[in-house]
């Protein structure tokens, strides 16, 4: 894992115009510089580098990203090849849990930190667990749920009590650094409270079995429905899957691995006797996800909910799965029936009968990867065909895994009925060696751009990306219902707030990488696209709009929650606290 500070260190020395220019030449255009996109074709230039900002954007297809982000992208490196290519040019050593070059002291002072932090995270476990034990409340949801003593027990599943400190009963003094560096506590305003409160906890191990972060339930209605920790040194969503370290023995049992979206979903199955289930944290399935998939066993399923989510999330995972597929390896997708997800249909049909699905019912990779990019088409016209090496090429370009990169390019020349040769130089021609693209290849059914309007919500965030340092005008309080693109602009304020000095736009976009924002920002990113100029640093009277614009937000968010407990008032009442919570939006704000 690279410490997040050395990315930031690494944006702020490395000249995004420098590393762009090296590989697609580019033109002064005002304050910023332009190219034809690399990502896409095009005759007239709409690829803008902002040397202020330290990022590209692409007004017509909406690729965007820093300087790691254009080397992933364009030279299709991973993350951490990204990170290495570039210390390399600027002479930076890049830090490793365990770099040698580091010295001793440096090295026993990490150790020293995480193993504190890991003591912190396990201790919090460890009372959580105690809690529960204690709570009628908690255990009957998790029985309604119909999870057993013993399944409780196996994944380390516990309960976080109300109130603000609950965990000032365990660590003396509260706060300490430990805990708020783990996440378990929040700062707001110079008060410290716990982060999870009247929730169910799901512990995170990594591999080696250590807690690292929570996952965490709301026991009603509530939102958000989970709260994840947030990353931390010890934590580091894109390189951990829930529930692995729990279903290894299941894994080798079974000789294969099952990938689903939610906690539940893992710890269901494994009531149900499939133990072998794991969960992206709240993320797609990343490219390490993958590797980390592959070096468990051969045979990997994933089985995501059966709504648009989960279909989406499906082709997400085929995507990045793609550069990481091994001959020998096999990925299959099981798609569930729209209503449901892997804790549901267990529970309605039972162990053998999700086996028999997952095995006789899930499509391998290719047989989905076909059906996903035909979608729509009519193969019996050559548009239909065209249009089929043209959204196949560049996604076939990024297997490496050769008997499967043969067999798929073979099935495409079947497919469009083209020889091997002539398709060979199609593909060649229409997709250049360093071109991977994740971003024009989403569901076949959305392939076009829609033109947006953009959201109050989605101009406050694209505003703040580009001036971070309007983080200090937004004060979201905490008794609001974050979710959605909110919650994003929250935490984007939460980001920026923590630093000393704002960071700059290029590092707050490589911090949410791997984040559930990431995708928020990216299209918001995406629907920028009225010029180069959106891309620099706004006046003071946009200032001023972007001040009014979060007094806007902030009463909408109030509105909608007063509306919202009105209703459920005259429904079926209100708890105490929520008559609290309505009384504290009605009375005016002192300030
Ligand atoms: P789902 O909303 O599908 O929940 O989220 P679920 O797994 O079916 O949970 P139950 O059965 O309603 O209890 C799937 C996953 O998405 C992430 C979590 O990792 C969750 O397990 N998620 C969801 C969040 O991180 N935050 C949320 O608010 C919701
Ligand atoms: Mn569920």
């Amino acid at each position: 894992m690279i410490p997040s500070e050395f990315i930031d260190e690494l944006l702020a020395k490395v000249d995004i115009v420098d590393i762009i220019d090296e590989h697609v030449p580019l033109k002064k255009g005002g304050a910023n510089y332009m190219a034809c996109c690399p990502f896409h074709k095009e005759k007239s230039p709409s690829f803008s580098v902002s040397p202020q900002k330290q990022f590209y954007h692409c007004f017509g297809c909406g690729a965007h990203g820093t300087a790691i982000g254009f080397i992933m992208e364009y030279q299709g490196l991973s993350f951490t090849e990204a990170v290495q290519y570039l210390a390399d040019r600027t002479g930076l050593t890049v830090p490793r849990t365990h770099a040698r070059q580091d010295n001793p002291e440096q090295r026993a002072e990490r150790k020293k930190k995480q193993q504190t932090l890991e003591e912190t995270t396990e201790a919090a476990a460890a009372f959580y667990r105690g809690r529960l034990k204690q709570d009628a409340r908690a255990q009957e949801y998790l029985h309604k749920r119909g999870l057993s003593a013993e399944i409780i027990e196996h994944y380390g599943l516990g309960y976080a009590p109300d109130g603000w400190q609950p965990l000032a009963q365990v660590f003396q003094p509260y706060p300490n650094t430990p805990l708020v560096e783990s996440g378990m506590v929040v700062e707001k305003d110079g008060k410290h409270y716990d982060r999870f409160r009247d929730r169910i906890m799901f512990p995170i191990r990594n591999p080696r079995g250590q807690v690292i972060g929570f996952g965490a339930r709301v026991l009603d209605k509530g939102e958000p429905k989970y709260l994840n920790s947030p990353e931390t040194p010890l934590f580091d969503k894109g390189r951990n899957l829930y529930g692995l370290h729990e279903s290894r023995a299941a894994i080798k049992e079974a000789g294969r691995i099952l990938v689903v979206e939610g906690y539940m979903d893992v710890v269901a199955l494994a009531q149900f006797g499939i133990g072998y289930g794991v969960a992206a944290l709240g993320t797609a399935t990343t490219a390490e996800h993958v590797k980390i998939l592959m070096r468990q066993t051969d045979s990997i399923y994933f089985c995501f909910d059966g709504d648009r989510a989960g279909r989406k999330a499906a082709w997400r995972a085929l995507e990045n799965a793609l550069p990481q597929l091994k001959d020998g390896k096999t990925l299959h997708f099981l798609f569930l029936p729209e209503e449901h997800d892997p804790d549901s249909y267990i529970r309605a049909y039972g162990k053998a009968q999700f086996e028999d699905a997952l095995l006789n019912q899930s499509k391998p990779l290719s047989a989905y990867f076909w059906e996903q990019l035909s979608d729509g088409l009519n193969l019996n016209t050559q548009e239909g065909k065209a249009e089929l090496v043209k959204t196949s090429a560049p996604l076939l370009a990024q297997i490496t895994a050769p008997a499967l990169s043969f067999l798929l390019k073979q099935e495409l020349g079947d497919k469009v009925g083209i020889d091997p040769a002539n398709l060979a130089r199609l593909l060649g021609q229409e997709a250049p060696k360093q071109h991977v693209k994740q971003k024009s290849y989403k569901l076949p059914q959305e392939t076009f751009r829609q033109p947006q309007m953009s959201t109050l919500v989605e101009r406050q965030i694209r505003s703040l990306l580009i001036n971070p340092a309007w983080a200090a005008y937004i004060e979201l309080p905490e008794y609001l219902n974050l979710s959605g693109d909110f919650a994003c602009l929250a935490n984007l304020a939460e980001l920026i707030n923590s630093r000393k000095e704002p960071p700059g736009s290029a590092q707050i976009l490589e911090h949410m990488r791997g984040t559930p924002h990431e995708a928020t920002v990216s299209r918001i990113f995406q629907n920028m696209q009225h010029g180069a100029e959106e891309l620099e640093s706004s006046s003071e009277e946009d200032c001023e709009s972007f001040k009014l614009g979060m007094k806007k937000l902030l009463n909408e968010l109030k509105y909608a929650q007063i509306e919202m407990l009105k209703q459920k008032n005259r429904q079926g009442g209100l708890s105490e606290s929520e008559k609290k919570l309505l009384l504290a939006l009605l009375t005016p704000a002192a300030h």
